[in-house]
């Protein structure tokens, strides 16, 4: 029997009951209803420094000596991972800083410094991706920047990127009360994550006229 697939949720908020965490765990508990095995984490949890020059910060050995928890969540739980979902409030009309750094600090280990840097790229590669964002504006445009970096992210990792839900809401939690039904969309997220049909067609993709 094939195992359950694995999927990492990462919140890149700071605020704990915030309305990304709030999309998280309604991702959380699709996913697990579909009997994937889930982890969700918080950033402020296991990174608390920025990307450095590796030349001047690289131990002897080639392991990164920036001494946060970010080694530990990268190998344990991101390389592992058949699916992650990045949980980000929109701040200027951008990603979180605790969500970009994390991005940045993968450099330290698929790096070609880093010795085993072949390894790490190969389990970086063709996971399935989900994106959620909260903000306080309805505008359609705050979050183009956003699903473009995780849509580049995605094809430069041979992933696939299966969804973004976007939940309206300011105060901590009341993306709840979002009409749009943010938390119903990242639930089904949740569940469909691993089976959502995903194309990215060229020009000489083979295929059947219809799509379902
Ligand atoms: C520093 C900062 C920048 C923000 N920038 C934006 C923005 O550009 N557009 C927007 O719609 N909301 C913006 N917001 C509001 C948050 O996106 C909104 O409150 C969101 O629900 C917060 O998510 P959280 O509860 O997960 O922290 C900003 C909030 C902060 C603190």
């Amino acid at each position: 029997m094939t195992p359950p697939p694995k999927l990492l949720i990462l919140v890149g908020s700071p605020r704990r009951e915030g309305n990304s965490a709030t999309l998280a765990e309604a991702v959380k508990r699709g996913a697990e209803a579909s009997g994937a095995g889930v982890s969700l984490r918080h950033l402020d949890d296991h990174l608390s420094h920025f990307l450095r020059d590796c030349r001047a910060c690289r131990c002897e050995n080639g392991e990164c000596s920036i001494d946060d928890g970010f080694r530990d969540l990268f190998f344990n739980e991101f390389l592992p991972a058949d699916g992650v979902v990045f949980a980000t409030p929109i701040y200027w009309y951008g990603m979180s800083a605790q969500t970009k750094a994390f991005f940045d600090r993968t450099f330290c280990y698929y790096a070609a410094s880093y010795p085993d840097s072949a390894g790490v790229i190969r389990r970086m590669t063709r996971k399935r991706i989900g994106l959620l964002l909260a903000s306080e504006e309805t505008y359609p445009g705050a979050s183009l920047g956003i699903v473009h970096q995780i849509q580049e992210y995605s094809r430069y990792t041979h992933s696939d990127f299966a969804g973004v839900v976007r939940g309206i809401g300011n105060r901590r939690g009341e993306v709840v009360k979002d009409p749009c039904g943010a938390i119903e969309e990242a639930e089904r997220m949740g569940r469909e994550l691993f089976v959502r049909k995903v194309s990215d067609y060229r020009i000489d993709t083979e295929r059947a006229g219809g799509v379902w």
